[in-house]
């Protein structure tokens, strides 16, 4: 049976996968996969990744020594792989493009409502009988102007529930859906109208942060923050100064740009050396929840299926649907798609 190690796995991954023991062994390692713990794959068939995982070129050099050429994430994100390393290293590198939207989007608006109708500080003055209203006003948020970055498969479902609570949402995408009806606007105009703003978009190196002091001064005052997609989309330091001069309303982060050594860890015994992300703790108009977004029963069975069909494929030696493509990501061009034509990219 093919050997699986399974980096920066939790209880909730192995229940998971426990469907498929009987066609692979999965061998659960705490650790994120970095240049420290890659020696833990050594003697494995192919590895199992997550979303802070380091797919840097050191990493992929010794999976390749390790003669180790699959890697498999458990997400849809993939900006902690350098592609071409994985390239370079004949490494094929599948994900799960989509595993439950509603479960992002659905965060995404709880994030929203929680900060908006402050939940997060009414059930702690409920908790102590303490039944004062005062400073728990919100607003309606039917029509209020929501500004939708990115308009895939999550950006869709959040605009539909947009919709339900009477919004009126303006999205910005490069790559506009024709006929959707949806009223795509340049960023600009974006960060002028709207009284919210949601992320919905991949983080690549054209769009690190993006949200940064130049825009933040573009938006209304009092504009609420929501972003579920990727940390690295926001200049943590830019945001908590919008903060502290009141141009921002309010932020919700599923996701920090330097989660990776925090997140999904109880860190609440060390002193954390990161001042941005106390200082953002502290205030009352921001919660921070840890890359959870995704975390559905449903999420979890379709990523696990997902996996394991990409996992099937890689072993039998078929075209990999889910396969990361070095040549296409490059040229956006489907014709020049390798593996449209051999099966694979290498
Ligand atoms: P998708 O691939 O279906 O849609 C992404 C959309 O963003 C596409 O329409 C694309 O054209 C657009 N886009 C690309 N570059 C852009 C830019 N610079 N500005 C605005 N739009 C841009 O992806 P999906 O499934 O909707 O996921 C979106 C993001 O959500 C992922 O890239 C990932 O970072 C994040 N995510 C977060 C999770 C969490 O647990 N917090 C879980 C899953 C995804």
């Amino acid at each position: 049976m093919k050997r699986i190690a399974v980096f920066d796995a939790k209880k909730y991954d192995e229940a998971s996968f426990k469907p498929y023991l009987d066609k692979y062994t999965f061998t659960y390692f705490k650790d994120r996969l970095s240049n420290h713990t890659v020696a833990l794959a050594k003697d494995f068939d192919a590895v199992m990744c997550f979303v802070n995982d380091e797919l840097n070129d050191e990493v992929l050099t010794k999976l390749n020594e390790y003669g180790i050429h699959g890697v498999f994430l458990r997400c849809a994100g993939y900006n902690n792989v350098d592609l071409a390393s994985a390239y370079k290293n004949k490494i094929h590198v599948a994900r799960v493009p989509a595993y439950s939207p509603y479960a992002i989007a659905e965060h995404a608006f709880a994030l929203l409502l929680s900060l908006n109708r402050h939940i997060h500080k009414a059930y702690i003055r409920s908790r102590d009988f303490n039944f004062n209203l005062e400073g728990l006003s919100g607003f309606d948020l039917h029509e209020k102007t929501i500004g939708v970055v990115g308009t895939g498969k999550i950006g869709r479902v959040f605009i539909d529930i947009a919709k339900g609570f009477g919004m009126h949402v303006i999205c910005y995408d490069p790559y506009p859906i024709k006929d959707s009806g949806y009223e795509y606007v340049p960023l600009e105009e974006m960060y002028a109208r709207s009284d919210i703003i949601s992320l919905h978009c991949p983080l690549t190196d054209a769009n690190r942060h993006m949200i940064n002091e130049d825009a933040i001064n573009q938006m209304k005052k009092g504009v609420v923050i929501i972003n579920t997609s990727r940390g690295g989309l926001i200049d943590s330091k830019a945001l908590l100064e919008g903060l502290k001069e009141k141009k921002i309303g309010a932020v919700g982060l599923d996701v920090y740009e330097e989660e990776a050594n925090l997140f999904y860890k109880d860190n609440s015994l060390k002193i954390v050396n990161d001042d941005t992300l106390s200082l953002l703790l502290q205030l009352p108009n921001v919660i921070i929840t840890s890359h959870q977004a995704y975390l559905t029963n449903e999420a979890l069975s379709n990523i696990a299926e997902t996996t394991v069909k990409n996992l099937d494929e890689y072993f039998s030696g078929a075209f990999i649907n889910n396969e990361l493509c070095y040549h296409c990501e490059k040229s956006k061009d489907p014709q020049a798609c390798y593996r449209a034509k051999t099966k694979r990219c290498f």
